[in-house]
Parts: structure tokens; C-alpha cells; sequence
């Protein structure tokens, strides 16, 4: 049979497998509660200007209301045969309330109600990721509070490098998610137009009110050109390119939980909460949840380049090309919403060892630098000549197998004899840490008052 909706000038059904690669309710029927909420909105404009009457505004009203209680509470029988989500409602719609609700499609086309709908569906998915962002940085925070002067070892090329706080370690995740969420805002901002009354690609004759829509939906304005408003993509592209970074913040994260839990570091420790055992071997913690947080990029990503392909290259204005755009999108969602919940459950969940991570933030000659800096304070020597001395320190060290606070002051001087006692006063992991109060260092006052900071913009909850 003909598409009860479309089928006027056909005279026979779709094949199978047509109507098969066609349909798009399987995975559009999550765009429901936005597709109701724009239909609702075309109404009262459509009855506003005059297009249909107050009472069929009313029908349709009460109509679409009855359709997302059914859909809502699982009643609504979906078919593939009325293709995607647009059609199922519709259709019902007239099969409940008759004529008024064949009115409803009137100056407007699935393809700016397709994309209206996802726009306000990816609107609802910012906000509530930008919520979970603001959620995380909240726990990162907080425990950065909790070690603004735990030590640990700072790495650059994995190695040891400096000492840093474990606090100063974690809000780093903060700045990082903090651009993450500007950047979702700013994707939402651009977003935040509505396509609804560019009909299927030329506007319409009906003489609508796209101000009126617009505002019902929460939209600032208007899209200015029909054509874009229907084959415009990118904010899309935009949401997924923001979660793309976010992602790959995650994955740095959950990449160092890994390493921080490994038997050689043991740095923290998760509970059982978020570990899971192996079949075979029976003394196994694994950290899955961050393995899984650090493999989710590849599915985000991946949904960043799909959708990039299928828009490469589309004509003006909409081909169903642009159906395959939800999919990626709903995929990377659902994997970012996950990983920034168990990453958030980890974050309040992990044990700090403080012992383990001071022990390794001296070692390696992790105070090298705060020595060379000791030789250009008190003995003016010029920071290339400091380093070299400095070097040549290391290196006796390492040949004695001893801390360079360990070297006795006469073996310091057979390298330097200018070298006085005051060294000793720098080579320890706390003096290190303490004198690093350069606006943005590691010491434990910056780090405490930054945590502090980062808390009260975060706010209770
Ligand atoms: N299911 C379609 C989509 O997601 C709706 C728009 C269909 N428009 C059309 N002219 N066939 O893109």
C-alpha cells in the first residue's frame, strides 16, 4: 500500500529492503518529546495568524498532549512503514482527531521540522553534558582542596621531573574542562536559531509568524535563509567536535587513573565500587571503568567523521544524506554522558597513597632544578653555568647511589667550592614545592587557594 501521508500520486507500496533503508523511526523515535513540542508550537502559530482555526489549534493540542502520554508510557505502537518519528505522530494525530490533524502540516515540511527538532534535541543534550562537566569539575575541586599539599612526582616524557601537589595535578582537569564546557556553550549559542517555517527548502506562502515559533521554542531569532535552515549541519558537527575534545581530556585522565592504579605506581587505589576482577586471575583489580572513559574517544570521534562525510560535499539543500546525522550524534552523546558519570563516581571514589607519591615525587634528583636555581640565588652564577655544576652533582650522585641531599658538602665542593651549607635548605620535596609560588605554580598556597577558588564558583551543587 501507498504511504498514507505522501502516497497520493503512487500507486503501489515500497519494496521491502526500500522501505527498510528508508525508515528512520528505529532510532529518530528519540527525537518524540521534541518533535511534539515544535508541532505544538506550529499550531498555536498556524492559529495565531489565521492559518487554521482556534478550535483546530485546540484539537491538535489536546491531540499531541494524549500522543506523548502514550509515548511516554510506552503505548504508542511505532511503524516503519510512516518512516520516522515526523510521520508516526502525525499520522496518529489524524487518526485521532480527524480533519484538524490533517491540517497541522500546513506551511511546513518534515525538512524544517527535522531540523528544528534536532536542534532542540542537541540543545537538551549540551545543557545536560554541560551540567555533568560542571558536576566533575565540582569533585575534581573538591578533592584538589582535600590535596593541595599531597606531593607527588611531576612527569614530562613520563619521567620524573619536578615535584608538583596532587591538588595542582587534578586542577588541571578543571581548566581543561572548563574550556570544554565554553566550548559546548558556544556551540549551543550558534545553535540557538530556529529553522521552523523554511517549509521544505523556499520558505512558504502561508503568511506565517517565524518570531512567534521561534520564541515559543526557546530559540533567540529565526534562521535568515530557508535553504541553509534546512541543510544546515554544523551545529551538529560543532556539538561533536566540542565533545571530541572533551573526550580526549577524559581519556588523559582515565589513561594516568590506569598508570596511578598500576602495581608499580599504586598512587591511588579504587574501591571495589569501581573495579572488577578477572575470571582467571584471582588477585586482579582492574580499573575497567577508566580503560572503558579512555576508549571512548575512538566511538566519539568516529561519530565526528561520520557525519563529516556524509555532509562532504551534499547540494543545497536537503537529500536524505541528512538522516544519517542522528545516529553519530545520539552515539556520541550516550558515551559521553557515561564517561563523564563513571568518571565523576572514580573522581569521589579514589584513595590517594600520600607516602607512595611523596617517596617518588624525591625520587629521580626531582629537586635538580630547585639546586641549579639555589646556585643562580646565592652564588649569582649565571643559570647555564648552575645547570652544568648542577649536572655534574647529579652525576656523583648517581655514581654513589645516594639522594643529592645526601652528598656531603665536601663532595659538593670538589664540584663547586663556593657551594655553602644553605644548599641543603632547597633540596627537599617540601622546600621545592613551597617555593613555587609563580602566579599559576604548584605551591601548596597557590594550589589551596585556586581549589578554594574553583569551589566557590562551582558552587554547593
Ligand atoms: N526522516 C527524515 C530525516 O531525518 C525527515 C525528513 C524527510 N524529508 C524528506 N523530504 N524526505 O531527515
Amino acid at each position: 500500500l501507498a504511504n498514507p501521508q505522501w502516497g497520493g500520486r503512487f500507486a503501489g507500496g515500497p519494496a521491502d529492503i526500500m522501505r527498510d533503508i528508508n525508515a528512520s523511526i528505529g532510532f529518530d523515535q528519540r527525537l518524540w518529546r521534541q518533535d511534539i513540542r515544535g508541532s505544538l508550537a506550529h499550531a498555536k502559530m498556524l492559529a495565531h495568524v489565521g492559518i487554521i482555526s482556534s478550535d483546530d489549534a485546540e484539537a491538535i493540542e489536546d491531540g499531541l498532549n494524549a500522543i506523548a502520554a502514550e509515548i511516554a508510557e510506552g503505548r504508542f505502537e511505532f511503524s516503519a512503514a510512516l518512516e520516522d518519528i515526523h510521520m508516526n505522530i502525525e499520522a496518529r494525530l489524524s487518526e485521532k482527531i480527524g480533519e484538524a490533524g490533517k491540517r497541522l502540516h500546513t506551511a511546513r515540511s518534515r525538512n524544517d521540522q527535522v531540523a528544528t527538532d534536532f536542534r532542540l534535541w542537541t540543545r537538551d543534550a549540551i545543557d545536560g553534558l554541560s551540567a555533568q562537566v560542571t558536576s566533575l569539575m565540582r569533585a575534581l575541586a573538591q578533592r584538589a582542596n582535600e590535596h593541595a599539599a599531597t606531593p607527588m612526582p611531576g612527569f614530562t616524557h613520563l619521567q620524573v621531573a619536578q615535584p608538583i601537589t596532587f591538588g595542582h595535578h587534578l586542577l588541571t582537569y578543571v581548566e581543561m574542562l572548563a574550556r570544554d564546557k565554553g566550548r559546548l556553550e558556544d556551540a549551543r549559542a550558534r545553535l540557538n536559531e530556529c529553522p521552523l517555517g523554511s517549509a521544505a527548502l523556499a520558505g512558504t506562502s502561508f503568511p506565517i509568524d517565524r518570531e512567534m515559533t521561534a520564541r515559543a521554542l526557546g530559540f533567540d531569532r529565526p534562521t535568515r535563509n530557508s535553504l541553509d535552515a534546512v541543510s544546515d549541519r554544523d551545529f551538529a558537527l560543532e556539538y561533536l567536535s566540542a565533545l571530541n575534545l572533551l573526550a580526549m581530556h577524559l581519556s588523559r585522565l582515565a589513561e594516568e587513573i590506569v598508570i596511578w592504579c598500576s602495581a608499580p605506581f599504586q598512587f591511588v587505589t579504587l574501591s571495589d565500587a569501581f573495579t572488577t576482577g578477572s575470571s582467571i586471575m584471582p588477585q586482579k583489580r582492574n580499573p575497567d571503568a577508566a580503560e572503558l572513559i579512555r576508549a571512548k574517544i575512538g566511538r566519539i570521534s568516529g561519530d565526528y567523521l561520520s557525519l563529516l562525510m556524509v555532509m562532504k560535499g551534499l547540494p543545497l539543500a536537503y537529500a536524505k544524506d541528512s538522516q544519517e546525522d542522528k545516529e553519530p550524534v545520539f552515539d556520541a552523546t550516550e558515551a559521553a554522558t557515561l564517561s563523564l558519570a563513571a568518571m565523576e563516581g572514580m573522581i569521589r571514589d579514589l584513595k590517594a597513597a600520600p607516602e607512595t607519591m611523596r617517596r617518588f615525587a624525591a625520587a629521580g634528583f626531582s629537586t635538580a632544578t630547585d639546586l641549579a636555581d639555589w646556585l643562580v640565588r646565592a652564588l649569582k652564577l649565571p643559570f647555564r653555568t648552575a645547570h652544568h655544576i648542577t649536572g655534574q652533582l647529579v652525576s656523583l650522585a648517581e655514581r654513589k647511589k645516594v639522594d643529592l641531599a645526601e652528598l656531603s658538602l665536601a663532595e659538593m665542593q670538589e664540584v663547586a667550592p663556593e657551594i655553602h651549607e644553605g644548599v641543603y635548605g632547597v633540596l627537599t620535596v617540601e622546600s621545592s614545592l613551597a617555593s613555587r609560588r609563580s602566579f599559576g605554580g604548584t605551591a601548596p598556597d597557590n594550589v589551596a587557594r585556586e581549589a578554594q577558588r574553583w569551589c566557590d564558583i562551582l558552587g554547593e551543587e
